[in-house]
C-alpha cells in the first residue's frame, strides 16, 4: 500500500487546476497518505521543489485561478537522462506515485515515468479541451465564459459603429473555444483549423451579410495560429461594407476564478486520481465521459482521434 504520493501542474495553466490539487491532497489525506506538492510542473520534479502539503496551502484555493504550486513547460523532460533526475528526487522524498494535472505534453511524461517505475495518474487541465479521452478539461468551461463575455462587449461597441469585430481565441489547433463561443455568442462566422479558413470566401460572406442581410455589425470567431487577424481585420475594412478591428483576447482567457463547473469537474477528477492510485494503478488519465468520471490508458488516450464536431458546425451554420 502506497503511503506518499505527489501532485504537480504542468503545462499552461488552467482555472480549477487549484480545486484539482485541493481534492488530490484532501482526500490522499483523508486516505491516509501523506500528499507532497511539486512547484513548477517536472522543473519541481527534476530540481527537488517539493513539500509537504497541510491543511493551510489547501484553504482558499478552491475559487482561485492559476495554479498554487506554479506551472512550467519542460520540453527536456522527453530525455531519459532528465527523468531519471526526477525519479531520484521522488526516491528521496519517498514519494511512490504522483498525480499529474496538465494536458497531452504533461500526460507523455505521466506515462514516461510510470514505465520507469514511479505510477503516474494524469488529469486533463487545459482550457483548450483538446485531451480527446474526456468529453471536458479542467478550464474549458471557464475560459468559454471568458471570451462569452468579451464578445458580447464586443458586440455592444461593433453594432453602434457598423464594424465586425475579428476575435481570436486560444486552443492551440483544437476549435473547441471557437465553436462553443461562436454559437453561444452568435457569431455570424467561425474560423477553425477544422473548418479551414478561405479568406476570400470570408470576405464575401461578410458583404453579403451587410448588403442583402443588412446587419449592422458582424462577429468573427478564429482560432489562433490560424491567420493574422490585425491584416484580415484591415481587408474586411478594404473590401466589405463594415470596418474592421481585431481582438487578441490571448492569455486573459487562462485567468480568472473557476466556474463552478469547472470546480466540481477538478474535484471529481482528483478524487478519482487518488482512488486509482490507492488501486496500485498508473498509466492512466482521468476522464469526463457521459456523465461518468473513468480512467483510460494514458497511450490509449493519446492516440483517439478528435471528434469532428460537425453536428454542431451544421448547428451553426443553420442559426446565423
Ligand atoms: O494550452 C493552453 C494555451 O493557452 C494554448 O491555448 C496556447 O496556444 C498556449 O497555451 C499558449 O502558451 P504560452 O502561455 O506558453 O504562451
Amino acid at each position: 500500500m502506497i503511503k506518499k504520493i505527489g501532485v504537480l501542474t504542468s503545462g499552461g495553466d488552467s482555472p480549477g487546476m487549484n480545486a484539482a490539487i485541493r481534492a488530490v491532497a484532501r482526500v490522499g489525506a483523508l486516505e491516509g497518505l501523506e500528499v507532497y506538492g511539486i512547484y513548477n510542473g517536472y522543473k519541481g520534479m527534476v530540481d527537488g521543489d517539493i513539500e509537504l502539503l497541510t491543511r493551510d496551502h489547501l484553504s482558499d484555493v478552491l475559487d482561485r485561478g492559476g495554479t498554487f504550486l506554479g506551472s512550467a513547460r519542460l520540453p527536456e523532460f522527453k530525455e531519459i537522462e532528465v527523468r531519471k533526475k526526477a525519479v531520484e528526487q521522488l526516491q528521496k522524498h519517498g514519494i511512490e506515485a504522483v498525480v499529474v494535472i496538465g494536458g497531452d505534453g504533461s500526460y507523455r511524461g505521466a506515462a514516461a515515468l510510470t514505465k520507469m517505475g514511479i505510477n503516474c495518474i494524469a488529469i486533463p487541465g487545459t482550457i483548450d479541451n483538446d485531451i480527446t479521452s474526456t468529453d471536458s478539461t479542467i478550464g474549458f468551461d471557464t475560459a468559454l465564459n471568458t471570451v462569452v463575455d468579451a464578445v458580447d462587449k464586443l458586440r455592444d461597441t461593433s453594432n453602434s459603429h457598423h464594424r465586425c469585430s475579428v476575435v481570436e481565441v486560444m486552443g492551440n489547433r483544437c476549435g473547441d473555444l471557437a465553436l462553443f463561443s461562436g454559437i453561444a455568442c452568435g457569431a455570424e462566422i467561425i474560423v477553425t483549423a477544422q473548418t479551414g479558413f478561405d479568406e476570400i470566401e470570408v470576405l464575401d460572406a461578410l458583404k453579403e451579410f451587410d448588403i442583402s442581410k443588412k446587419k449592422k455589425h458582424a462577429i468573427v470567431i478564429i482560432s489562433e495560429k490560424i491567420t493574422d487577424v490585425e491584416s484580415f481585420a484591415r481587408k474586411v475594412s478594404q473590401f466589405t461594407g463594415f470596418s474592421g478591428r481585431a481582438t487578441v483576447l490571448g492569455h486573459v482567457q487562462r485567468g480568472g476564478s473557476p466556474t463552478p463547473n469547472d470546480r466540481v469537474l477538478a474535484s471529481r477528477m482528483g478524487e478519482k486520481a487518488v482512488d486509482l492510485l490507492l488501486q496500485g494503478i498508473g498509466g492512466q488519465c482521468v476522464g469526463i465521459q457521459k456523465g461518468e468520471v473513468v480512467g483510460v490508458p494514458i497511450e490509449e488516450a493519446l492516440n483517439i482521434p478528435r471528434v469532428s464536431r460537425k453536428d454542431l458546425k451544421n448547428l451553426f451554420d443553420r442559426l446565423v
